[in-house]
């Protein structure tokens, strides 16, 4: 039996690449077909990474060759994997943390919206791509990341480095965690005092043997306080991403958000919005959609304001569940809300490389006086 090769560019065209909503012919994954008599060589290049996603297209046109064309088919599948290219460094001038190449806060203006969900969830995705990524807990409020990553009873052991003590931080799920946790009693209702929480912050990010890392994420607490700001005076932040559900008042609070990072004296790029929450799906009705919190809210804002929108993700159960039992829903295999993180961890991943393209390193902000910044004003 001869294949014809553009029975085969036809056939595949019924494919969808993971994580692109365009059949593979159409994307340009598919670089090319070749046919010996009932042999068939497809060379694909993909742009997800994750084993699962290179499997699938492996066997989705395997399967496609032998349902369409013809059964008793040779089909070798050779799949490149052209993954979004890693950051760049950003060169951190002064207080510099040696092996930290991007740092991305995620912030959000209100409470609850969801910001220590998507950190994790973002971290999970990031260190399955094969980024080496840390979160830095700095919600002295109300720290989740270490029942979210099921670290509640670890506390980081000192390690001695060139000599000096230094905190490790702790690792689950392939991502190094310190939280302002570790150090407060589960029950001790904690009332930090500005230079309080930002001496702790300070030592768990100089003081402390993170390594190499790719991403370090930092999971802020709500609003648009001093907390932000003794982080922004620590840290030249790369970028900030702003979390937000579609309703009115977290739209209004995210507004107050980007407009902290944005001003003068701050000036920290906002890679862009997600709008978490963005609508109800009951896990047996997949297809049902209820617009709870208002529809688009956060997409518009983005458009709005002029940063990008990065994403959004369903209010949906297992979410809650997953945060709650220490196991973030993204690293339940093969399934929507895996590839809906994945799809919002490339869009930050892309933002962070072109703004470490387009615009020089962050420089950390010098505050003086808490009354000469601006966002005390607000
Ligand atoms: N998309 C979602 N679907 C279902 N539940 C969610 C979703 N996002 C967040 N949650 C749940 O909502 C609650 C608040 O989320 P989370 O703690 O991530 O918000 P936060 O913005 O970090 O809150 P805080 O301001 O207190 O730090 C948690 O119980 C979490 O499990
Ligand atoms: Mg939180």
């Amino acid at each position: 039996m001869k294949l014809n090769k553009q029975d085969i560019y036809k056939a595949l065209e019924t494919i969808t690449v993971p994580g692109e909503g365009k059949n593979m012919v159409e994307s340009g994954a598919l670089k090319n077909v070749m046919t010996f008599g009932d042999e068939v060589i497809v060379d694909i290049t993909i742009t997800n990474p994750t084993l699962q996603a290179k499997k699938k297209t492996e066997v989705d046109i395997m399967k496609t060759i032998h349902d369409i064309i013809y059964e008793k088919a040779k089909v070798t599948v050779n799949v490149k994997v052209d993954a979004p290219a890693k950051p760049t460094p950003n060169v951190i001038k002064g207080k510099s943390i040696p092996g930290i190449q991007n740092i991305v806060a995620i912030a959000s203006g209100k409470g609850g919206v969801g910001k220590s969900t998507v950190t994790a969830n973002l971290a999970v995705t990031l260190a399955k791509m094969g980024f080496k990524v840390g979160i830095l807990d700095a919600d002295i409020y109300g720290p989740s990341i270490p029942i979210m990553f099921d670290l509640e009873t670890e506390r980081p052991r000192a390690v001695t480095i060139d000599g000096k003590s230094k905190m490790k931080p702790v690792e689950n799920y392939g991502v190094k965690v310190l939280s302002i946790g570790f150090f407060t009693q589960p029950d001790q209702a904690v009332v930090w005092r500005g230079p309080m929480a930002s001496k702790a912050l300070n030592q768990m990010i100089f003081d402390a043997a993170w390594g190499e890392l790719d991403f370090m994420l930092i999971d802020l607490p709500p609003g648009t306080g001093d907390i932000h700001l003794s982080i922004m005076q620590a840290l030249p932040l790369t970028g900030a991403v702003i979390v937000s559900t579609p309703q009115k008042v977290a739209l209004a609070d995210a507004r107050k958000g980007v407009a902290m990072f944005q001003q003068d004296s701050i000036n920290v790029p906002v890679l862009g919005i997600i709008e978490n929450m963005a609508f109800f799906t009951p896990e047996e009705l997949p297809n049902n959609k209820y617009y709870i919190f208002g529809k688009e809210g956060a997409k518009h804002l983005a458009e709005d304001l002029q940063v990008p929108f990065l994403g959004e993700i369903p209010l949906v159960q297992s979410i809650r569940e997953a945060g709650d039992i220490g196991r973030p829903v993204a690293l339940q295999t093969a399934t929507p809300l895996e590839q809906a993180f994945e799809k919002l961890t490339q869009n930050v991943v892309q933002e962070v490389v072109r703004r470490n393209d387009d615009l020089p390193p962050t420089e950390a902000i010098k505050i003086t006086t808490m009354a000469g910044c601006a966002a005390f004003k607000k």
